[in-house]
């Protein structure tokens, strides 16, 4: 319906704009500049990292660090590109020396995170690494227990999956690495992905 992806856009922006003003928390003072997100506003496949790294606060766009490469590539490899996703993180600011983002600095942002959830409406959502899966399911479960599985959050499915940073720092790809294990755990989006009807 044109007039509904029209009022989404206009919603889209404002909230775009709104991030981009933002000073709720403490990483507004050092950022470049906020990282929203990229990719396709209708996907049904949304990704969420932890928070921009260096490049990404540089380049204003999530992943185009070498674990966003190395993302990139993980999804070409199922034949999925990165503008049939949208990409983002929990919080929109880098955190100092790449460290985790804290508590009350994911608190002032979920809410920019969740109004993206509800404008793009997607069928699977897949969190990298423990800090957005922890923080998405409401677990306190390590990534290596519960990834691979899925999960629901507000009607989604959810899929928790290693943190390319993490893949990059395990380079093996012997059978049960997490490597591996991404393989497997990328194939079971892909056929989940194919399963959906348009
Ligand atoms: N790591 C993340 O979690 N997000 C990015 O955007 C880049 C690296």
């Amino acid at each position: 319906m044109p007039q509904q992806e029209d009022v989404k856009l206009r919603l889209w922006k404002a909230l775009e704009r709104e991030v981009a003003d933002c000073t709720r928390c403490p990483l507004h003072a050092e950022r470049k500049q906020t990282v929203f997100g990229a990719g396709d506003l209708r996907a049904k496949l949304v990704f969420v990292g932890e928070g921009p790294g260096a490049e990404e606060d540089a380049q204003g766009i999530p992943f185009v660090g070498r674990a966003g490469k190395l993302l990139t590539d993980v999804l070409s490899a199922v034949h999925i590109s990165r503008d049939q996703v949208y990409i983002t993180n929990i919080v929109k600011c880098r955190p100092p020396g790449n460290r985790n983002p804290q508590t009350e600095e994911m608190l002032a942002c979920e809410r920019y995170l969740y109004a993206q959830l509800a404008l793009i409406n997607p069928r699977i959502i897949v969190t990298l690494g423990n800090v957005p899966t922890q923080w998405l399911l409401k677990t306190n479960e390590g990534i290596t227990r519960i990834r691979g599985k899925w999960f629901e959050w507000k009607g989604i499915e959810v899929m928790p999956m290693f943190h390319p940073s993490y893949l990059l720092r395990n380079q093996s790809n012997k059978k049960g690495s997490p490597k591996y294990l991404t393989w497997q755990d990328i194939q079971e989006i892909r056929r989940k992905w194919d399963s959906l009807e348009s």
